[in-house]
This record gives structure tokens, C-alpha cells and sequence, in this order.
């Protein structure tokens, strides 16, 4: 572990340390305070995942790592500072935002998602990968979450920061997060040496979909059983806490998942009208397609007979489409 390195841990720590202070008793911290609070944050949450607010200011956490005399070349590496063109002076790159703290695998505080109070462009600001941050080789609260995820031999994958805390909050200890990036093979495997399964929750809009889609893949292929937390269009997890409540989210959504073909069998149907001749065809060919690529035989029986009994179409019928399906792709 180099020094700077250290260091990076270290002005992580002292400023969450800070922005966490400033949020929970400061006079300028009460706007941030009563954001949170209509927004159902608890004390509880905000002390757990060490929430923080970066005040309106161009100094305040520069001032205070200067006076701690940490080196401002290695804060605006990390990217906790910037640095001014003109003159090199350092100025705080975090301003007007609730803060997140993001560890490591260890443990190690290595960046942040600010968040804008209300709207605002970007809405997240995160800190920029680096040495320490590496956004597809982390996952938000894995550090935290693993021994339950061990236990439990599941995890709960989540698209963002807050769907994860309110989720904890709903009493789901093996919750983790994205980083705002798509899932990458790294991140897949380190959930899956420490789970066989993996139930995706993402925000269900078009983005949380594909997003579905595309990430079930990734984990299936690392030899996870995957399978997907729906929720009614519109809504991500921490929407539906906060109108449903805790025990219809787990009932209801967590507990309620679907196989990942049965996910299939809404995703293919977006965008088609199947009164239209063209696009029920096409939907039928994409889900045996699907049902093709089901290792067990009784899988495929059963979801063939759903679509043959959902279009009356005949058994046969189908498994002759799907015996040519398998033919053409070997
Ligand atoms: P969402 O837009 O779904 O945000 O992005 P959210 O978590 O529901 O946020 P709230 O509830 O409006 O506060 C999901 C995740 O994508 C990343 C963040 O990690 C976020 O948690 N993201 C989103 C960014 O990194 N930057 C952005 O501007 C937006
Ligand atoms: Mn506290
Ligand atoms: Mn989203
Ligand atoms: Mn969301
Ligand atoms: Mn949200």
C-alpha cells in the first residue's frame, strides 16, 4: 500500500467525517437535513451509510485538508479538490451536494456520489476513477454487505445508492449497488464468489430494463442464478418504500422475483403489438429462441406450453420451430 494511497483513504475519511457533521447539526446543513427527511431518511440511514452534505462554499474542505496538511496535488488526484488553472490554488470540486461515501472491498472510503438537493445537472456528481476508484471493479456497500451476502448465499443488486439504503432500511442486508456504470465481469464475479443467486431490483423504466436485461446475462455467465425483482413501471425500489412501505416491498417485490425467462416474456413484448400478425411472430420466434437456451427439458416444456397456450398455437408446433432454432445455432 503506497503512501498516497494511504493518504487518498485518509482524506476520503477526514472529509465524510466533515460533510456528515456539517449535515446532521450545522445551521448550514438544514436545508439538506429536511431534504432528507421528506424523502424518508432516518437517522439510522443517514448514520449507517455515513451521509454527509458538502456546504455551498469553494473552500470549505480545502481549508480544512490544507490545515490537516494533506498534500493538495494528491486531494485533486483523487479528486476530492480541484485545482484552479490560473494560480494551482485548490478549490472544493463538491459543492451545494448530499454526500455518499463509497469504500472498497476493505472497507477503504475511496470516493463519493454527490447528489444535488431537488434538481440539478448532473445529478450525481462522482469522483473521478482513479487509482483508488475504479468504478467497474467496485460495487456500492459491498465492503458491508457481504457477510450477509455469504450467509444468505443471495444478493440483492440494485441500480442506485439510495435504492440500497432505503432497501437496508426495509431489512435487506445483503443489498449492493451499481456505480452508475454498466455491470462488468469483474464486478459479476465478485458477487458471485460470494452467492450461487442473484436477485436483480433495478428502477423499472426503460433504462433499469435494458439495463436488466443486459446485467442477467453478465451474471448468468459467470454461473449465478439470476433471477428479477419487478416493480410497476415507473417506480424504483426506494419509490415504492416510500408509497408502499417496507413489508409490501419485501412481500410484494423482493419475494415476489421471476425467472429470467419470465422477464423475457415482458421485455420482448415492448414496443410489439401483438394484434399485428408481424409482431407476434417475431415475439413467438425471439421467446422460443429463449426457451431454447434453457438447459433443463422440463424448463423448456413448461414455458413452450405457456406461449403455445397464450397464442393457441400447438405444443408441436413449437418445439418443431424450437428444434430448427437449436439446429441453425450449431
Ligand atoms: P437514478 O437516476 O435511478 O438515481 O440513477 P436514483 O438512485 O434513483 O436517485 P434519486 O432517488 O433520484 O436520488 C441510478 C444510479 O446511477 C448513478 C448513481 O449511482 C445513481 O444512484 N447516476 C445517476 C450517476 O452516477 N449520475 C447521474 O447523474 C445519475
Ligand atoms: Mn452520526
Ligand atoms: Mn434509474
Ligand atoms: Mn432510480
Ligand atoms: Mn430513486
Amino acid at each position: 500500500l503506497s503512501d498516497k494511497m494511504k493518504h487518498w483513504y485518509e482524506g476520503h475519511k477526514f472529509a465524510a467525517k466533515l460533510y456528515h457533521h456539517i449535515l446532521t447539526v450545522s445551521d448550514e446543513g438544514r436545508e439538506a437535513r429536511e431534504y432528507l427527511r421528506k424523502r424518508g431518511f432516518t437517522k439510522e440511514m443517514i448514520d449507517h451509510f455515513q451521509i454527509g452534505y458538502a456546504p455551498n462554499s469553494w473552500d470549505f474542505l480545502s481549508q480544512f485538508l490544507k490545515k490537516r496538511s494533506f498534500k493538495m496535488d494528491e486531494m485533486a488526484e483523487c479528486g476530492l479538490v480541484g485545482l484552479r488553472e490560473s494560480d494551482g490554488q485548490p478549490y472544493d470540486r463538491f459543492r451545494d451536494r448530499i454526500m455518499f461515501p463509497i469504500w472498497d472491498r476493505r472497507g477503504n472510503m475511496i470516493a463519493f456520489g454527490g447528489r444535488v438537493l431537488n434538481e440539478g445537472h448532473p445529478k450525481y456528481l462522482n469522483s473521478p476513477e482513479s487509482e483508488v476508484f475504479n468504478k467497474s471493479e467496485n460495487l456500492y456497500f459491498f465492503h458491508q454487505a457481504r457477510p450477509s451476502i455469504r450467509k444468505k448465499n443471495e444478493a440483492v443488486l440494485f441500480e442506485g445508492y439510495v435504492d440500497v439504503i432505503s432497501s437496508w432500511r426495509a431489512g435487506i442486508d445483503n443489498g449492493i449497488g451499481g456505480l452508475g456504470t454498466a455491470l462488468t465481469e469483474n464486478q459479476a464475479k465478485m458477487i458471485r464468489r460470494n452467492a450461487d443467486k442473484v436477485i436483480l431490483c433495478y428502477d423499472s423504466d426503460e433504462a433499469g430494463m435494458n439495463a436488466t436485461y443486459k446485467n442477467a446475462r453478465i451474471l448468468q455467465n459467470t454461473g449465478a442464478e439470476v433471477v428479477i425483482a419487478s416493480l410497476p413501471e415507473g417506480y424504483d425500489p426506494d419509490d415504492y418504500i416510500q408509497k408502499h412501505g417496507p413489508k409490501r416491498f419485501l412481500q410484494d417485490v423482493i419475494s415476489n422475483y421471476m425467472t429470467f425467462t419470465a422477464f423475457k416474456f415482458r421485455y420482448y413484448r415492448r414496443g410489439k403489438n401483438l394484434q399485428y400478425e408481424g409482431d407476434r411472430l417475431n415475439y413467438i420466434e425471439q421467446m422460443v429462441n429463449a426457451v431454447s437456451q434453457l438447459p433443463r427439458a422440463v424448463e423448456r416444456d413448461y414455458y413452450l406450453r405457456q406461449l403455445a397456450d397464450e397464442f393457441s398455437l400447438s405444443l408441436e408446433a413449437l418445439k418443431q420451430e424450437q428444434t430448427e432454432v437449436i439446429k441453425s445455432q450449431q
